[in-house]
């Protein structure tokens, strides 16, 4: 016998029992971008590898170690997006969006990074990004934020989240910084771990963003990127912050949120929560003004976010209410071959009366018996019963199957009006 095929590893199937909770999520994703004004885009999957390289950066973790990276028949190099960030504005210079326009737009779907794969860290994984062009104010960053509140509230996680806050300042204010603080590493370069080290000469500012504990009296005192922002960077930083505060929207001002991602400046964010072990960033995001003209624009402000959806979903915890909405409301049993055109019919016929009806029609045949087990193992409320002498009177039986109660047989004519109270359709 030949051996079962099985899924690349980090890359998970989502099977039929979870999809009700991924729906639920995004039913409550549409209507809270909505509310707010933000117009989906859809985005290809695959981008040329350049497109990554320039706006990422080529010396960060996902560039160097992480992109699927593959060359298509015609020897282009092509790469599974990491990130949906870099495509959406891609597509937008693309399409004549940018210049001297506002734009308030989101996508959804799977990305893909070649991590190692441990609970909430996987290779596939799907993210919702929201992305704001033309306006450069501290106001968009505080809705980003607003939207991102009244979306931990709809899917009940609000109080497990807290929200980080940073100011990257500009790259003129960071490459200033970036001296101090590789003057001040250097001083301390015998306790650098090997990673840090390597980080002094390529991207020095994620030193900050060590785990290693080893590390953390050496990146305490290190100079502060906040005594360096310029006098617009500030202003921009505390106009955001006190929106917030008149909103009532607790933060931290984390000064070691440095992103992994290239693009940032100056406002940058992170949700984060205590309840998911190593992986508890949920959602994260910034500003990156400068990404525009990078990828070939004329300047123009820019801002967004992503969250995962594996990590939300994980804190959401068990969802039975939304799993037994999900539930088929009836099962129609059909016994004999006199009843298969029949109860196609009559199952047709009730789908059309009460659009919102789930009913399965049983198919494959098989006894009264069987198919009363699989009605009863579908987890539907009732179960509708059509046999030879159902077929003859016109009438069908029906029968609740979570709760006690004795078979009743109605006239398929009422069928309809009798379900519709009965399941609150
Ligand atoms: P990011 O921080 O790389 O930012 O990812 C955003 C979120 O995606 C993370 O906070 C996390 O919840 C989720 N995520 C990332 N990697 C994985 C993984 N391997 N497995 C599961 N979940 C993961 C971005 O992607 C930026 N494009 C966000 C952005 C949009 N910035 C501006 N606009």
């Amino acid at each position: 016998m030949s051996e079962n095929i099985q899924a690349i590893r980090g890359m998970h199937d989502i099977l039929p029992d979870h999809t009700p909770v991924w729906q639920h999520f995004e039913t409550i994703v549409l209507r809270v971008m909505a509310a707010y004004g933000y117009r989906e885009i859809r985005l290809p999957i695959v981008e040329k590898t350049e497109l990554f390289q320039r706006s990422i950066g080529e010396v960060t973790d996902i560039v160097e170690k992480e992109m699927y990276t593959f060359a298509d028949r015609n020897g282009d190099s092509l790469t599974l997006r990491p990130e949906g960030t870099a495509g959406c504005l891609r597509a937008c210079l693309e399409h004549g969006l940018m210049h001297n326009q506002i734009h308030r737009l989101w996508y959804g779907g799977p990305m893909f990074r070649h991590e190692r794969p441990q609970k909430g860290r996987y290779r596939q994984f799907h993210q919702i990004g929201v992305e704001a062009y033309g306006m450069p104010g501290p106001d968009i960053d505080a809705e980003l934020i607003f939207l991102c509140r009244r979306l931990w509230s709809e899917l009940g996680i609000a109080p497990k989240l807290e929200l980080q806050l940073n100011s990257l300042g500009t790259l003129e204010e960071r490459l200033v910084y970036r001296q101090h603080l590789v003057a001040y590493l250097r001083q301390h370069f015998a306790q650098l771990d090997e990673d840090s080290r390597r980080r002094l000469e390529t991207n020095p500012l994620r030193i900050l963003d060590s785990k290693n504990p080893a590390l953390s009296s050496v990146i305490e005192e290190a100079p502060a990127l906040r005594d360096h922002l310029g006098e617009e960077s500030r202003r921009h930083f505390d106009g955001l912050k006190d929106a917030l505060e008149r909103a009532g929207i607790a933060y931290t001002v984390n000064p070691r949120l440095v992103r992994g991602l290239d693009y940032y400046g100056k406002t940058v964010f992170e949700w984060v929560t205590d309840e998911l072990g190593a992986q508890g960033t949920v959602c994260a995001g910034g500003r990156y003004d400068g990404l525009v003209e990078q990828l070939g624009g004329r300047g123009s402000a820019a801002i967004g976010f992503a969250l995962g959806i594996e990590r939300l979903i994980d804190l959401m915890g068990e969802q039975a209410a939304v799993r037994e909405a999900a539930q088929p409301h009836a099962y129609l049993i059909r016994v004999g071959d006199d009843a298969e055109i029949p109860g196609a019919q009559l199952a047709e016929n009730l789908r059309s009366e009460l659009p919102e009806l789930r009913l399965i029609a049983n198919c494959g045949g098989g006894s009264f018996k069987s198919q009363f087990k699989r009605a009863d193992r579908s987890g539907a409320a009732l179960a509708l019963i059509l046999g030879h002498d159902e077929v003859r009177d016109g009438s069908i039986g029906v029968k609740a199957l979570r709760q006690e109660g004795e078979q009743r047989t109605l006239s398929q004519s009422e069928l309809a009006t009798y379900l519709k109270p009965l399941l609150k359709l």
